[in-house]
């Protein structure tokens, strides 16, 4: 029988997320506010509904100012922009829900190990096993222009330091061992002094003396998600990474991508199977393909002329104001970026030839990746196709509308994928990691 897909959203902790100019579209929002806690139990309880494996939070410190060197673009049209801490929003979707994950992006170039390895362990616990931490590097001089820096670090610094930050907390994670918490009243010990240890970590970027001060929670550490596309950001990945979150426009390009990963997991010693691709997603379900399409087009409509290009400036780095717009992607100077170097390459890849604002316009609505449009019929044989072909084990759907775009895909393409048995009916398993590395 064939394998069960792994189904997640990615949103950010904000109005908008990656279609610029969702937020406003007739039915966004209605009766919500993005920012107060009824719309995130509304939508946990939807997606539990529909038995998805994780909501998964991007997130970045900082606003997009790199097109015409201002942050005009960005405020204006929502470019990612607000976007709040998604750390507090882990117990409340957890407590709204019976088995849906939360994965939320933490920077290793701007937190320190000791707050993540912490901040991680409690949400485990009060998340009751189902949290997932997205590894990011971070890009951008507006990021570090947010913690004492006037220039961001080399990208090769970002991943050597990513290197030893991760060393840092799985030493914390595992600086009590697994039966070190006693909680004997009668013998008046709480934990058991020879089994929690001081880690006295010396390294060139951190020094943490340890123990942590969070006994394990029920996954030990959260699932390591990662999702860099550059050489060093894949070997990262093959060191590190449960589940890596990916992009590709075309099978072929999945195919290698997945290749790659199979490659990074082999040279760090690993199994492929222990790494998890999810593709970044864009569906237009409705209950006919004229719906859904025109599902599509509404989208389409309300992204502004301007988004694509501020996204695209402010992920890659380059100023795309100062470029003309008819000249082909490849001659746009992103084939080597400070910024984010897999998406740049899967740009060049699959949108080889085609001009600077036909990119940026679908940039802008949706970032690109896998796509499919229809009925849930015509979507479930698209996403089995690329399912079968690509090596990978699931989709990250980009969101429309919200609440809307996501009950359209619980109440229609779910209930597709399990009548194919595709998809599981019920949760199985414990934990976030339970369900993510199942088959
Ligand atoms: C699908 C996808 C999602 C990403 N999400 C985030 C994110 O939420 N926050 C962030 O700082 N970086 C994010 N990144 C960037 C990567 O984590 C990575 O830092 C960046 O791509 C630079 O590394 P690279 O050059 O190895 O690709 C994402 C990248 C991809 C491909």
């Amino acid at each position: 029988m064939a394998p069960n897909m792994h189904l997640a959203f990615v949103l950010g902790h904000g109005p908008s997320q990656h279609s610029i100019g969702a937020w406003a579209m007739p039915r966004a929002y209605r009766g919500f506010n993005y920012a107060q806690p009824a719309f995130w139990e509304h939508l946990a309880r939807t997606l539990d509904r529909g038995c998805i494996d994780m909501l998964f939070f991007a997130d970045m410190y900082g606003v997009y100012d790199v097109f015409e060197g201002k942050a005009d673009a960005a405020v204006k049209y929502a470019i990612q922009f607000p976007l709040h801490d998604p750390a507090p929003l882990v117990p409340l979707i957890t407590r709204s829900s019976t088995g849906l994950g939360v994965g939320i992006s933490v920077s290793t170039t701007y937190v320190p190990p000791y707050h993540t390895a912490r901040s991680m362990a409690t949400l485990d616990h009060l998340s009751e096993g189902r949290v997932a931490w997205n590894v990011v590097a971070s890009y951008g001089r507006n990021a570090a222009a947010q913690f004492n820096m006037t220039e961001e670090l080399s990208k090769q610094e970002r991943y050597a330091r990513a290197e030893e930050y991760m060393q840092v907390c799985y030493k914390l994670w595992d600086s009590w061992e697994p039966d070190a918490l006693v909680m004997d009243r009668d013998g008046m010990t709480f934990a058991d002094p020879a089994k929690v240890h001081k880690i006295h970590h010396q390294g060139d970027y951190f020094q943490v003396e340890g123990p942590l001060c969070v006994a394990p929670g029920p996954q030990g550490w959260p699932v390591i998600i990662q999702a860099g596309g550059s050489g060093p950001g894949m070997a990262f990945a093959g060191r590190h990474a449960e589940v890596h979150f990916a992009t590709s426009s075309s099978l072929a390009g999945m195919a290698e991508h997945r290749a790659r990963i199979d490659a990074s997991a082999g040279e760090a010693g690993r199994a492929p199977k222990d790494i998890r691709t999810i593709w970044a997603s864009s569906i237009f379900v409705g209950e006919t393909e004229a719906e859904a399409k025109a599902k599509d087009e509404a989208l389409r409509a309300m992204v502004p002329p301007m988004g694509g290009l501020a996204l695209m400036s402010g992920h890659f780095g380059v100023d795309f104001s100062t470029l003309p717009s008819d000249i082909p992607i490849e001659d746009t100077g992103i084939e080597e970026t400070p910024g984010m170097q897999g998406v740049a390459n899967m740009l060049l890849r699959d949108y080889h030839g085609q001009t600077l604002a036909e990119v940026a316009r679908m940039y802008g609505n949706g970032m690109g990746g896998f796509r499919a449009i229809g009925t849930a019929a015509q979507v479930a044989d698209k996403m089995e196709e690329a399912y079968d072909a690509s090596g990978g084990h699931g989709f990250m759907f980009r969101c429309a509308d919200l609440p809307g775009s996501v009950a359209d895909v619980v109440d229609l393409l779910v209930p597709e994928l399990q009548r194919r048995g595709r998809f599981r009916k019920a949760y199985e398993g414990e934990t976030l990691r339970d369900r993510l590395l199942s088959d």
